[in-house]
């Protein structure tokens, strides 16, 4: 099979049929290497449009998955013992599945270049605790390798969520778990709380503070 006809670069295309991310990562590794040579036309590119912001997928996407992956294993101690609510159905651990997916591709979802942190009229809900969408862009230009470091963490914690979910393990489930808290936690240390809040959580991890 022949691949597709290149498209026009204008060509808007439906989110369902993005092309392997793998090649916008590549070229992101590539920034920064001027070739002399004159380069043979590449052909047709990915054309991502980061149309929403940090904190929307945080909210849309990655919150809500990550929370379910969570609130997946209740274990409750009772006066008759330990009350273990897991997931049984095969419905349940499809969910899991496919929550996985959602955070394992939004670590894909978060290393498009030129993504807002926020709506223009975004602010800290909590000032002094929380930095401002503006104060965050600044820290993510600073430490942009960081911020690509962590995005891919998302991205492998939320294989290791899908590997549990389709090896149906609680166990492997539970760890996942972990593996995703401190993923999200690393990478908010780093990026969405002050310098102190940063260094506290983060210990010698919170590194250059600017
Ligand atoms: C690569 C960095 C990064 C990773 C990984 C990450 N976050 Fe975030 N997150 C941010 C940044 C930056 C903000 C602040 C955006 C804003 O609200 O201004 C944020 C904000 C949030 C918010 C608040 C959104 C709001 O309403 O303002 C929630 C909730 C959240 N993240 C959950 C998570 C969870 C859960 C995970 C892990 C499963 C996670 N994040 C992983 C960078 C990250």
């Amino acid at each position: 099979m022949s691949p597709p006809a290149a498209l026009p670069r204008s060509t808007p295309r439906p989110l369902g049929s993005l092309p392997r991310v793998a090649l916008a990562l590549a070229m992101a590794g590539a920034t920064g290497c001027a070739g002399d040579a004159p380069q043979p036309d590449p052909g047709p590119r990915p054309d991502f449009q980061p149309t929403t912001t940090v904190e929307e997928l945080m909210r849309a996407v990655i919150d809500p998955a990550a929370d379910a992956v969570w609130d997946a294993v209740v274990i409750t101690s009772t006066r008759d013992g330990i009350d273990r609510e897991v997931p049984d159905s095969d419905d349940d651990w499809l969910a899991l599945e496919h929550h996985a997916v959602r955070l394992l591709e939004s670590g894909n979802l978060l290393q498009i270049e030129g993504r807002p942190i926020a709506a223009a009229d975004s602010v800290s809900e909590l000032p002094g605790i929380d930095l401002e969408p503006a104060d965050i862009a600044v820290r993510v230009a600073a430490q942009y390798d960081a911020w690509l470091r962590s995005s891919r963490e998302l991205h492998d914690a939320g294989v290791v969520v899908l590997e549990a979910a389709r090896a149906r393990s609680v166990d492997a489930l539970l760890e996942s778990g972990d593996r995703l808290d401190a993923a999200c936690e690393s990478c908010h240390s780093r990026f969405w709380y002050p310098p102190d809040a940063a260094e506290t959580a983060a210990g010698t991890n919170g590194a250059t503070t600017p």
